[in-house]
């Protein structure tokens, strides 16, 4: 076994690359992230604040990439909640051409990387353009076996909960389901997060720019979740920056020889 790791350390030395195996012994396998501090990293430069959103979508891919390097299951992220709307008009319409962009360019390096893109939210209210572009990236990647890339688009916690338990209540009126039955299992299993099986938990939330707050994102899936909350802006965020994350989640869980 010792030799197996060291074999991966040394291939993944060669492509200048990190790997699961040397320092990162325990890997959250649920990570979910806020993506914050667009429009004020945009401000600081003097830039208009969708300058900060499309610098906010190329740290999207350079944490896409590690992410999936390190070994990290399941990668959900904030990329519009059902409050955003509120925005001027300008920006939301700019945010709706993110996923356009995003996937054009970055659908071959996530075929490369074998991750599969999958969504959650009430994605039947977004513009058809964004709509199509994300079913796209879906079914492009629906083959791939790697980590999945969780976009939360138009998502918010309390409808998707609110969804769920409208669901549960028409299967008690048709008799499909008896009131006494209904669990946690069951209630996940109606959580647009579902499809996520095993990893439908998040063991690592992640939150960028300072804020500490949980903006209605997977309230229900954050039960155990370790939070971690850094200043750095998303723009900023990088690599490293992800590592550092993970290196304080492990500090977190080390078991010390315990169980
Ligand atoms: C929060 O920053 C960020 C958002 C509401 C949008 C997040 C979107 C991206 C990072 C790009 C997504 C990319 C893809 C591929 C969909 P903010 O605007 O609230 O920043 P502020 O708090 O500094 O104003």
């Amino acid at each position: 076994m010792i030799n197996f790791f060291k074999k991966k350390k040394q291939e993944a030395e060669k492509k200048n690359e990190i790997h699961p195996f040397d320092k990162l012994d325990e890997i959250p396998a649920h990570v979910a992230i806020i993506m914050d501090g667009n429009g004020r990293w945009a401000q600081k430069k003097l830039l208009p604040r969708i300058a900060g959103h499309k610098e906010g979508m190329n740290t999207v891919k350079k944490i896409t990439k590690r992410s999936s390097q390190i070994g990290i299951k399941v990668l959900t992220l904030y990329a519009f909640s059902t409050e955003n709307w509120r925005r001027p008009d300008p920006e939301v319409n700019f945010l709706m051409q993110l996923p356009v962009d995003f996937f054009d360019a970055f659908v071959p390096d996530l075929i490369k990387e074998n991750i599969k893109v999958q969504v959650i939210g009430f994605t039947d209210q977004l513009p058809a353009h964004t709509q199509k572009a994300v079913m796209q990236a879906i079914e492009d990647t629906k083959n791939n076996t790697g980590m999945i890339l969780n976009f939360a688009l138009n998502y918010g916690s309390r409808s998707e909960m609110i969804e769920a338990t409208k669901q549960i209540a028409k299967m008690v009126k048709d008799n499909r389901l008896d009131s006494e039955e209904i669990d946690e299992t069951i209630f996940e299993s109606h959580l647009m997060t579902a499809s996520l099986g095993d990893y439908q938990e998040v063991d690592f939330m992640i939150r960028t720019s300072g804020e500490e707050r949980m903006s209605n994102f997977l309230l229900w899936q954050n039960a155990y979740s370790e939070f971690y909350f850094t200043k750095e802006l998303w723009p900023d965020f990088n690599e490293q920056s992800l590592e550092n994350a993970v290196s304080v989640y492990q500090k977190r869980h080390r078991r010390f020889g315990a169980l």
